[in-house]
């Protein structure tokens, strides 16, 4: 599959790019700067040894994706998605966007759309939002040699987008689980603050989250 990660130069989206691009995906990195993006892409491919990895804009790197993943920053949303709206007609988009406020503890903020995942969905209406990869840290991606030990909780209105979500999941050896519409995306976005500062607290990197109870 084709993935787009708009701020893929960052360390989320170079992390999922990584990860995907070992599962054997295509991985179009976007950025505000093209020059930038490509050379992350070549960075990539010379960690990975994969050549499915390039670079583009984010409206380009839009376009090229089957699925679209936004890896921006919460104060970048408003920017960069309106010209992607075209682009992303039609296409999953999966946000993984905390809305954080750094400085001391770490603060969910939420928008007024309630959380990350609503307002890109308010920003590109004609597609199918989907909530997820928040609890999957940037450092857990990049040792790509290691499982990562964490659930992937996602959440979002349509059913076929997230089954797909959850074959990228599965991909890179993560168990999802489906925990509803995009109104949960304020919850699913909000465990992100509490994980920052358990790793504060406990001076950690992974801290992640795993649901009990559920079938093998
Ligand atoms: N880091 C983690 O462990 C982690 C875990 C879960 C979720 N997340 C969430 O995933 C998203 C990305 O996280 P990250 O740590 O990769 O963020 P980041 O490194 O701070 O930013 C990602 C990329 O976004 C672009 N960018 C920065 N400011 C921007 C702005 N104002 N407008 C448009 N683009 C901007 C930059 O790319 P260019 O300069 O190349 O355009 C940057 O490389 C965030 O919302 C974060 O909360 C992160």
């Amino acid at each position: 599959m084709n993935i787009a990660i708009l701020g893929g130069t960052g360390k989320e989206g170079a992390g999922l790019a990584t990860r995907w691009a070992l599962a054997g995906h295509s991985i179009i990195i976007g950025s505000r700067d093209a020059a930038r993006a490509h050379d992350k892409a070549v960075e990539l491919r010379e960690r990975t040894h994969k050549l499915t990895i390039v670079g583009h804009d984010n409206a380009e790197a839009a376009a090229l994706g089957d699925v679209v993943v936004v890896a921006l920053p919460h104060t970048g949303l408003s920017a960069t998605l309106p010209p992607t709206r075209q682009a992303c007609r039609g296409k999953i988009v999966i946000s993984t966007v905390v809305p954080l406020t750094f400085g001391g503890p770490r603060l969910f903020t939420p928008p007024p759309a309630g959380s990350a995942a609503e307002e890109v969905q308010a920003l590109l209406p004609e597609s199918k939002v989907v909530a997820a990869f928040h609890h999957i840290a940037a450092h857990e991606l990049a040792e790509a040699e290691h499982p990562i030990e964490c659930d992937l909780l996602m959440c979002g209105a349509d059913a076929d987008a997230k089954a797909v979500v959850t074959e990228l999941g599965r991909s890179m050896g993560l168990r999802s689980i489906d925990v509803g519409p995009l109104t949960n995306a304020g919850p699913v976005e909000g465990i992100t603050a509490l994980l920052a500062t358990i790793n504060r607290r406990y001076k950690l990197k992974n801290s992640g989250i795993q649901i009990t109870g559920l079938p093998d």
